[in-house]
């Protein structure tokens, strides 16, 4: 005997079954399924059957795993900011992340400062280290990208950029036992572990706010970048220790101009 159930989407037809071409409906034989079940089929001996429930409202799965795509999407329609003053995008990014990206910014744009008085510095007419003038300039730029890369970053996570005050920096980098050269590059050095070190800060602060993306941006953009400049200052204060205040000076300032 074999028997074949017909499915249907209509709200009565549940478990019709065609009994040697008669439609019979067994649901009285089936109570254990519950009106809730969606879809469910098999085979019992030879029996075959296939079930669509159909007065059911609810969306509850016997797994547990429900995907409501569209109660999910409404929750976060109720997030989308209505005000023009608002960040559309800004989502999961905290305000103890976004003081800690403005602090940055200042941090790189007090270094850029820095360095672009040195490159003035060894640009005038009685020192005219040129090589020394070039590089300070360059990282001077540099500084001020990095400060460029984190405002962008900011805006991109729906953060307000506000820039605040920098130091008016040294003037002067003569210094009579170490020579210019010397002495600017030591300072260059501790400048640049210190951003080191404020990069490392704010990267707690994403850990402890579990902003997993802004701690993979400082890892990725920022801080390679910011050990491999510690060790190539260091080189140079190496080598300007080396080679003393006068000609040694030079040939290594002729180097910085040629590479
Ligand atoms: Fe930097």
């Amino acid at each position: 005997m074999l028997l074949k159930t017909v499915s249907s989407s209509s709200s009565s037809a549940l478990s019709l079954v065609n009994f040697h071409g008669v439609k019979k409906d067994v649901s009285p034989l089936l109570p254990s399924i519950s009106s809730n079940l969606r879809v469910s089929s098999g085979k019992s001996g030879n029996l075959t059957f296939s079930f669509r429930a159909s007065k059911s409202s609810t969306t509850d799965a016997l797994s547990g795993v429900v995907f409501e795509p569209f109660k999910e999407v409404k929750k976060e329609l109720d997030l989308v900011p209505t005000s023009s003053h608002l960040s559309l995008a800004r989502q999961k990014y905290s305000d103890e992340c976004e003081a800690a990206i403005n602090e940055q910014i200042n941090v790189e744009y007090n270094v850029s400062y820095v360095y672009h008085a040195m490159y003035a510095y060894f640009d005038r007419d009685n020192i005219a280290l040129k090589g020394l003038a070039k590089f300070f300039k360059e990282s001077s730029l540099e500084e001020r990208e990095h400060a460029e890369k984190l405002m962008e970053y900011q805006n991109k996570r729906g953060g307000r950029v506000k820039l605040q005050s920098i130091v008016m920096p040294l003037s002067e980098f003569e210094h009579v036992d170490k020579g210019d050269a010397l002495y600017g590059m030591e300072l260059a050095l501790s400048l640049e572990k210190l951003v080191n070190e404020k990069l490392l800060n704010l990267h707690s602060v994403a850990s402890k706010n579990n902003d997993v993306h802004l701690a993979d941006f400082i890892e990725s953009e920022f801080l390679t970048e910011q050990v491999e400049a510690i060790k190539l200052i260091s080189e140079y204060v190496a080598q300007l220790r080396r080679v003393g205040k006068g000609h040694g000076t030079w040939h290594f300032n002729q180097m910085l101009l040629e590479g």
